[in-house]
C-alpha cells in the first residue's frame, strides 16, 4: 500500500520538509512500518528514511535544518523486504541523482534487476521491487526526468503510482499513476501530489484525480497532466467539501472510539438522504431503471474484509427482499476463478476506500464480462467509484482508524436500501411490509445512541476478560455474519486468536476446541432462530465454556443459559446486525485497550490495501 506526498513551492517561508512529512502523517493509514523523505537542497538531493513510524524520522532529523523548497516522502507498508532503514523509501539510483517513492508492486522487478546488473553493473542495496525503478530512470536520464520516467514506464509492469525528483531538476516533481491512487493538489505558488486527499487538506481544496497511465509534471506555478500517449490533457478540478477537522481525534483517545461514536450521525446521513418526502427511496447515483432490475437473473457481490463482512448479511438482505439470488465472494478470490457473471449480472463492489485493488481488479473483471457495475463506497471519487456504471456512496465520513466500524454499518445500510428499492421495484414488497421496514430503519440512528450508553458496562466486562488467549464467536442466519465481523474486529487489534462459525457448524468439528472457561461470544438476536442458538449455547456450555450473549431487549431467556448477556434495543431481526455489531466493536476496542495495544494501528495491517 504505502502512502506518498510531494511538494514543490516557491515561498522559502514554507519548508518542503515540514508539509511532507505533515502530510505523510495524515497517510499512516495506508502503512507505517517506516517512512522517507528526499528534499533537494542546493542541486543536491539530501535522503532521509527510517524504519518505524514516522515520529521515528522526525527524530532522526530533529537537529538539521533541511530547508528546500521541493521534495517527496514516503510513509511504507512492506511488500518487497522487510521493515528496515535500508528498505525504506525513497530509493536512489546509484549516485543518488534520482530519487523514487513509490506505492504498489512491480510485477517484473527481477527480471528488470537481473538485467540492469547484467548490462549496467547496478548493484543493489535494498531488497525492494522499487530501487529497480530510480536505477532505471537512472540509466535513462540525460536532462529530462520526465522522458526518463516515461521510459523506465514502458519496462515496468505491476501496479503503481510514483513520485520522481531529479537533482538536477529541482523544479518539478514527475508522478505517474498505474492502478494505485494518485492525486495532484493545486495550491497557490505550491502543488502537490499524494496517495489521497487527507495529506493534503491543510493547504488545499482543489484537486486533480490523476486516472491510470497518466503522467503529471508538477512545479510551483504549474501542473500538467499527460496522457499514455505523452499529450497534455486537460481535467476538471475537483473540489474537496469536507474538512480537515473531521480527520481528528475531536477528544476521543482513539479514532476507533470516535468511529464507533459516529455511527448513529453515519447511519442517519446515509439513510435520510436516500428517503423522499413521499417515503419512497431514491438511490443517488444509481441510474437503474425499472426494465434494468427485473432483467437481473443474479447478483454478484464482492469485496474485501470488513467490507466483504457487509456483503455477507447484503445476500440475507437483497435476498430477502428482492428475492433474486445473490452470489458473495472475496475479491481475491473471485478474480482467478471464472466466475459465471453475464449481461445479465448485477456486480456490486463494496469498498470503504474505493481503493482495495483485489476489488478494483474484481470489478473489471466483472465489467469485461459484461455485468452492470454497482459500487458502495465511502471516498467520493475514488477508484473503485469512477470504475463503476453505478455508485452508491456511504455517508460515513472520512474513516482513519484501520479497523473499520462505521463504514461497515454504513456498508449495511446501503445493503437494506439496495434490497429494499429492487423489491419494490420488481413488485415483491408489498406497501405495509415496505412501510415498516423502513420506519425500523428510521428509528435506528436513535437505538444505536441508546446502546452506545452501554460503554461502561462493556468496558467492565473487557476488563474481566481480556486476557483470553482464544474466542470463538458464534450466530445463526445474518447473526453468523455479524459473528465474522466482531471476529475480524477482536483480532485485528487485540491479537488475540478468535474464529468465527455458523452455530450449527460447530459441531461438525470445532466444537473439538471448546474446554472449561473457553471464551464465547453467542448472538442470538434472530427470533425464529432464538431457539435453535440456545441450544448451541447449553452444547458450548456443557464442555465448560464461559459464554457472553448478545440478544435483543424482550428475549431475557438466554440469561439461563449464558453468564453474561448484552442486549440490544428490540427491532424487527433482518435489521438487527445494524445493532449487534456496536457491543462487539466495543468490547474489541476495550479488550485491546487492556492489553496495551496500538489500536488504530494495528500491526502488519494497513487501511487501504493496493496491492494484491
Ligand atoms: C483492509 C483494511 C480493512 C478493510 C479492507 C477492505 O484490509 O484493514 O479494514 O475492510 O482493507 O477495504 P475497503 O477500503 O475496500 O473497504
Amino acid at each position: 500500500m504505502c502512502g506518498i506526498v510531494g511538494y514543490v513551492g516557491n515561498s522559502a517561508a514554507r519548508d518542503a520538509k515540514d508539509i511532507i512529512i505533515d502530510g505523510l502523517k495524515k497517510l499512516e493509514y495506508r502503512g507505517y512500518d517506516s517512512a522517507g523523505i528526499a528534499l533537494n537542497i542546493d542541486g543536491e538531493l539530501q535522503i532521509r528514511k527510517h524504519v518505524g513510524r514516522i515520529a521515528n524520522l522526525e527524530n532522526l532529523i530533529a537537529g538539521e535544518t533541511l530547508a528546500s523548497r521541493i521534495g517527496i516522502g514516503h510513509t511504507r507498508w512492506a511488500t518487497h523486504g522487510a521493515p528496515s532503514d535500508v528498505n525504506s523509501h525513497p530509493h536512489c539510483n546509484s549516485n543518488e541523482t534520482i530519487a523514487v517513492v513509490h506505492n504498489g508492486i512491480i510485477e517484473n522487478y527481477v527480471e528488470i534487476k537481473e538485467w540492469l546488473a547484467k548490462e549496467y553493473g547496478i548493484t543493489f542495496k535494498s531488497e525492494t521491487d522499487t530501487e529497480v525503478i530510480a536505477h532505471l530512470i537512472g540509466i535513462y536520464y540525460d536532462g529530462d526526468l520526465q522522458d526518463a520516467v516515461y521510459k523506465a514506464v514502458e519496462k515496468m509492469r505491476g501496479a503503481y503510482a510514483i513520485g520522481v525528483v531529479a537533482a538536477a531538476e529541482p523544479d518539478k516533481i514527475v508522478a505517474v499513476r498505474k492502478d494505485a491512487p494518485l492525486i495532484a493538489g493545486l495550491g497557490e505558488d505550491c502543488n502537490f501530489i499524494a496517495s489521497d486527499i487527507p495529506a493534503l487538506l491543510k493547504h488545499v481544496r482543489k484537486i486533480y484525480l490523476i486516472e491510470n497511465n497518466e503522467t503529471v509534471v508538477i512545479k510551483s506555478d504549474s501542473v500538467k497532466i499527460y496522457n499514455a500517449e505523452r499529450k497534455e490533457i486537460k481535467r476538471d478540478v475537483f473540489h474537496v467539501t469536507w474538512d480537515a477537522e473531521s480527520a481528528e481525534k475531536e477528544g476521543y483517545e482513539h479514532f476507533m472510539l470516535k468511529e464507533i461514536h459516529e455511527q448513529p450521525k453515519g447511519l442517519y446521513e446515509t439513510l435520510t438522504r436516500r428517503i423522499e418526502e413521499d417515503g419512497s427511496i431514491k438511490l443517488d447515483g444509481i441510474n437503474l431503471s425499472k426494465e434494468d432490475i427485473e432483467n437481473f437473473d443474479k447478483v454478484f457481490i464482492v469485496a474485501c474484509g470488513t467490507a466483504y463482512h457487509a456483503g455477507l448479511v447484503g445476500k440475507f438482505v437483497i435476498e430477502n427482499l428482492a428475492k433474486i439470488p445473490v452470489e458473495i465472494d472475496v475479491a481475491s478470490e473471485f478474480r482467478y476463478r471464472d466466475p459465471f457473471v453475464n449481461e445479465r449480472t448485477l456486480f456490486i463492489a463494496i469498498s470503504q476506500s474505493g481503493e482495495t485493488l483485489d476489488t478494483l481488479a474484481a470489478l473489471r473483471e466483472a465489467k469485461r464480462k459484461g455485468a452492470r457495475i454497482l459500487s458502495v463506497v465511502n471516498v467520493v471519487g475514488s477508484s473503485v467509484a469512477r470504475e463503476s456504471d453505478d455508485v452508491f456512496y456511504t455517508w460515513a465520513g472520512p474513516e482513519i482508524a484501520v479497523a473499520s466500524t462505521k463504514a461497515y454499518t454504513t456498508q449495511l445500510m446501503c445493503m437494506y436500501l439496495i434490497g429494499l428499492y429492487m423489491g419494490r421495484t420488481r413488485g415483491i414488497l408489498d406497501e405495509e411490509r415496505y412501510t415498516n421496514y423502513l420506519k425500523e430503519l428510521k428509528e435506528i440512528p436513535d437505538k444505536l445512541k441508546e446502546l452506545l450508553k452501554k460503554e461502561n458496562e462493556i468496558h467492565d466486562l473487557a476488563k474481566e476478560i481480556y486476557k483470553k488467549e482464544q474466542v470463538f464467536f458464534i450466530g445463526r442466519g445474518s447473526d453468523a455474519g455479524v459473528s465474522y465481523e466482531g471476529s475480524l474486529k477482536l483480532k485485528e487489534i487485540s491479537y488475540i486468536n478468535s474464529f468465527a462459525i455458523a452455530a450449527g457448524e460447530l459441531k461438525h468439528g470445532t466444537i473439538a476446541l471448546i474446554e472449561k472457561d473457553t471464551l464465547v461470544i453467542a448472538l442470538a438476536t434472530q427470533e425464529k432462530l432464538y431457539e435453535k442458538m440456545l441450544s448451541n449455547i447449553q452444547e458450548v456450555k456443557a464442555r465448560g465454556a464461559y459464554v457472553i450473549g448478545i440478544a435483543k431487549e424482550n428475549n431475557t431467556e438466554i440469561e439461563k443459559q449464558a453468564d453474561r448477556v448484552i442486549y440490544i434495543p428490540n427491532c424487527i431481526d433482518e435489521i438487527s446486525p445494524l445493532l449487534s455489531v456496536v457491543p462487539l466493536q466495543i468490547l474489541a476496542y476495550y479488550i485491546a485497550r487492556e492489553r496495551g495495544c496500538d489500536i488504530d494501528k494495528p500491526k502488519n495491517l494497513a487501511k487501504s490495501v493496493t496491492v494484491e
